[in-house]
């Protein structure tokens, strides 16, 4: 059976099913080559890996009249950050990048701490300045871009997350999130929080900004609830696109998503040195590659259930040395221990740069979180 809720992913994901089940649409070849046209296509666009979308078009019109939509996604710090976690980022900073927009990136401590009951707001704080390195690291415009850490900017944020919550009731909670009447009461507020940041821009600019959401397909249900309630409070319904997971280490049969429940040996996080990684993929990687070299040889190997190479899918930019890797290892060309070799140099390239620049992020956290423009008034007085 598949489970897929913001809280847990289990079993082999059918993506044409979640697309009817979650009534999102797909990113279809229109809607490719108008994206292609303004801002070129990101790999992960070309390859599937984003796959669906609600109200693309509808930020794609705004931009081409010259609107400017803000991209929003988030974290919620439950430990430390794995390749997987990775996905949705590095595509959102290719948008940064190619819309020249604004990010609000959102960091839940609260989240993991009322969903999950081993951890304390201590252990999630300290994981939320960890996980900003790794934010960091991606090279976001700390000019353009603004961390919002909801038990800081509780503030600001609480105000709208209450206009949120009065539209939402428990049972409809209870469809979209699978709550029984055993959840603690702070988990069934949470996604009023969660929706703020798509309209707290709008708010502080006292201006109706569009706002487009990345993230990957288990987040569905927050903004399947928000995007009702948004537009009741006048602003903008959320436009979002939608990313598959990073497959587990142990095959996309056994985990839909690469997840650190899975173990520490079987998920890569960033912080993991050369050695890990190829402990990690080799030991680890389910492969699609026969039992002996001889087989091999003759038969080929599967790369649509190896793990290495689907990795690579994500990983590996060039379409032609992937089409070739694709090929080499299904005529049985290419051995599984050199597919894996493949991977692990390419996850070991980037993890080298990565971890660099995660280091050289802890002077510039300042930099990215979110600071209001100060006023002279009162707290009770409305601003001037
Ligand atoms: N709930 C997300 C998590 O578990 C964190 C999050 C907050 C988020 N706001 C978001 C994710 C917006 C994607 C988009 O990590």
């Amino acid at each position: 059976m598949t489970i897929i809720t913001p809280w847990e992913v289990k079993g082999n994901v059918d993506y044409d099913k979640v697309i009817t089940e979650f009534g999102v649409s797909r990113i279809d070849e229109k809607l490719l080559a108008r994206i292609q046209k303004i801002a070129g296509l990101h790999y992960f666009l070309r390859r599937n890996i984003f796959f669906a979308h609600r109200d693309l078009g509808f930020v794609l019109d705004q931009h081409e009249k010259g609107n400017k939509f803000f991209l929003y996604t988030g974290r919620a710090p439950s430990g430390p950050v794995h390749l997987g976690h990775l996905i949705p980022w590095l595509f959102t900073k290719w948008l940064q990048d190619a819309f020249d927009v604004e990010l609000w990136f959102q960091f839940p401590d609260e989240e993991k701490f009322l969903f999950k009951k081993e951890l304390t707001l201590e252990d999630t704080e300290r994981f939320t300045f960890d996980n900003m390195l790794d934010v960091i690291a991606l090279g976001f415009n700390p000019k353009k871009t603004h961390f919002l850490i909801d038990t800081k900017h509780a503030h600001l944020m609480y105000r709208e997350a209450i206009k949120v919550a009065k539209h939402i009731t428990f049972s409809t909670a209870k469809a979209a999130f699978g709550f029984t009447n055993e959840q603690n009461i702070g988990a069934i507020f949470y996604t009023s929080m969660q929706a703020v940041p798509a309209f707290l821009p709008s708010v502080l600019q006292k201006k109706n900004i569009p706002c487009l959401i990345p993230y990957a397909i288990d987040q569905d249900p927050h903004f399947r609830v928000s995007r009702d309630v948004i537009p009741k409070l006048g602003f903008y319904k959320p436009a979002s696109i939608q990313c598959r997971f990073l497959p587990g280490l142990g095959g996309m049969q056994s985990d839909g998503k690469m997840s650190s429940s899975a173990g520490d040996e079987a998920t890569i996080y960033t912080t993991d040195d050369a050695k890990t990684v190829k402990h990690k993929v080799s030991k680890h990687a389910f492969s699609g590659g026969k039992d002996t070299v001889e087989e091999h040889r003759k038969y080929g190997g599967n790369p649509d259930i190896d793990v290495s190479y689907q990795w690579l899918t994500f990983f590996e930019e060039d379409d032609e040395k992937l089409k070739q890797t694709y090929h080499d290892y299904k005529t049985g060309k290419l051995l599984s221990g050199e597919l894996k070799a493949m991977l692990i140099t390419k996850i070991n390239d980037f993890l080298k740069g990565h971890q660099k620049r995660r280091d050289e992020a802890k002077g510039k956290i300042e930099q990215y979180l979110y600071k209001e423009p100060k006023k002279a008034t009162s707290l009770f007085m409305e601003e001037q």
